[in-house]
């Protein structure tokens, strides 16, 4: 028999993937760019190599695979992508799928998919989440690309996808970017989450001058509670390593410098385009950026040295301990309702219908923001799939409102002591703006007035458009 999919690309992703796939007893046709690779691969492939067929022509490949073929290209985002779509492209016929399964940005997505309009074939744009563990047994799958191409690969992305309580991880999520469009705000929020820990460890070494050990037990007991997830367990695991050159934790003796391949950037610069704000998932990226500055900030903590403020004291520590806990939920609450609201502004913003209560979903496992909480936003987003956010769903609000004051707690003694804090801030700013009726861009309003004649609004509905600001000034003055 035919394979039912093919797969390009047999790096660490592209492998495992393919493993996978053959796992759940789905014959893949196989090629790499060098021979040796496939050979490699198939002898690593053991008994499953039974569902493999590797090949080493592309013609060879493409003959392989039960028409129409999907094949899944597992290469390295970007340029590589577009040429190696021209390899194949002429030895494809009618209604074959090419899928990019890399971190791709939606708008070469969008791209890729609009040049294969008229063409004949098609094109998928698929986000896979859960590094390479992930990748081997069972992703989180997001799928963007016709109705007809997503029902060609459903069934084999099904068998492979995680499941949640037998749920699989995987769906279609709408047309051509609307995949890795998500895939990039699950990065967004992912930086979000990986920058709030961070900085909650950073409370909790700088401002308790806890061990890295002990830092470690606090984030284990957490995972146990209600902020239960996979970044937290391996926050945890990652505390309490040591380094076998040495001994001491392995935290200690990492560089301080966090690198970003740019899905983080991307989705804040698609919620700028949009007027969203995601102020969490900006922090985040920024303090990566600034993380990376390491000679700079160095430099600087020479001349200006750390504030000069006194140190963090804390009567109970016990009780801090609670808050830090209770305000990583509430600053995690902040990151995921902008995430959300992100994607809603995209769905309309690109037609695509972006299934909220769906996407909740299929990040409840397999990917790496997977958590319980995401369960809780499932059931939030399916109660009322039409809230404008998050955070006025019943349940979110009832959350909010009993986390914030720790949130506040936290972030007060954090600002107090000098320690960064600045995602964790910006979700508190995020709540406390959001839930104002009655803000202060009033001033702003005036200003512009004043300054450019830009008009304003009034609260009374009456129509004065300019204000009244004397002789020669204001106005277009
Ligand atoms: C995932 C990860 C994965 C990868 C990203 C983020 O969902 O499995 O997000 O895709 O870790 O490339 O990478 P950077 O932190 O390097 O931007």
């Amino acid at each position: 028999a035919q394979a039912e999919i093919g797969l390009i690309g047999l790096g660490v992703m592209g492998s495992n993937l393919a493993l996978n796939i053959a796992e759940k007893g789905n014959k893949i046709a196989v090629f790499n760019r060098t021979v040796e690779r496939t050979h490699e691969f198939v002898e690593e492939a053991g008994a499953l190599k039974d569902n493999i067929v590797p090949c080493a022509t592309i013609e060879e490949f493409v003959a392989a695979i039960r028409p129409p073929r999907p094949i899944i290209i597992m290469i390295k985002a970007g340029e590589p992508v577009d040429q190696q779509m021209e390899l194949l492209r002429p030895h494809l016929e009618k209604n074959d799928i090419m899928i990019d399964a890399g971190n791709a940005n939606f708008r070469d997505t969008m791209r890729r998919f609009d040049a294969l309009k008229d063409s004949g074939l098609t094109f998928i744009g698929m986000g896979v989440s859960g590094g390479e563990e992930g990748a081997r047994h069972g992703p989180s799958i997001m799928v963007g690309g016709t109705e007809d191409s997503w029902k060609r690969v459903e069934k084999v992305l099904t068998s492979i996808a995680a499941k949640y309580n037998g749920e699989p991880c995987v769906a279609w999520l709408g047309e051509n970017g609307a995949g890795h469009f998500v895939k990039t705000i699950h990065n967004g929020i992912e930086y979000a989450d990986m920058q709030m820990i961070a900085e909650i460890y950073g409370i909790l070494r700088d401002g308790l001058k806890m061990s890295a050990t002990e830092i470690g037990e606090v984030f284990a007991t957490w995972n146990k509670g209600r902020l239960n997830s996979y970044l937290i367990e391996i926050t945890a695991k990652v505390l309490e390593a040591a380094d076998p050159i040495g001994g001491k934790p392995i935290v200690d003796m990492i560089l301080d410098k966090a690198g970003q391949k740019g899905t983080g950037k991307w989705s804040v610069i698609e919620a700028q385009n949009m007027g969203i704000p995601a102020t969490a998932i900006e922090a985040a990226v920024a303090a990566r950026s600034l993380s990376s500055l390491k000679g700079e900030r160095e430099a600087a903590e020479k001349i200006l040295g750390l504030p000069a403020v006194a140190p963090l004291s804390v009567s109970d520590r016990a009780a801090f301990i609670k808050d830090l806990e209770s305000a990583l939920l509430a600053a995690k609450i902040g990151a995921y309702a902008q995430g959300f609201a992100v994607m809603a502004a995209a769905s309309k913003e690109f037609n695509w219908n972006l299934p909220m209560p769906t996407i909740a979903k299929i990040w409840r496992a397999g990917c790496i923001i997977r958590s319980q909480f995401l369960d809780e936003i499932t059931s939030a987003f399916t109660k009322a799939p039409d809230a404008a956010n998050l955070i006025v769903t019943p349940a979110f609000a009832d959350m909010v409102k009993e986390t914030d004051g720790s949130l506040r707690r936290v972030v007060s003694a954090a600002v107090l002591a000098g320690l960064p804090v600045p995602a964790l801030a910006s979700a508190l700013g995020y709540f406390d703006s959001y839930r104002r009726g009655r803000g202060t861009a009033n001033i702003i309003q005036a200003q512009r007035d004043f300054f450019g004649a830009h008009g304003f609004d009034r609260i009374d509905g009456a129509d004065s458009h300019h204000g009244p600001w004397g002789s020669g000034l204001g106005a277009g003055a």
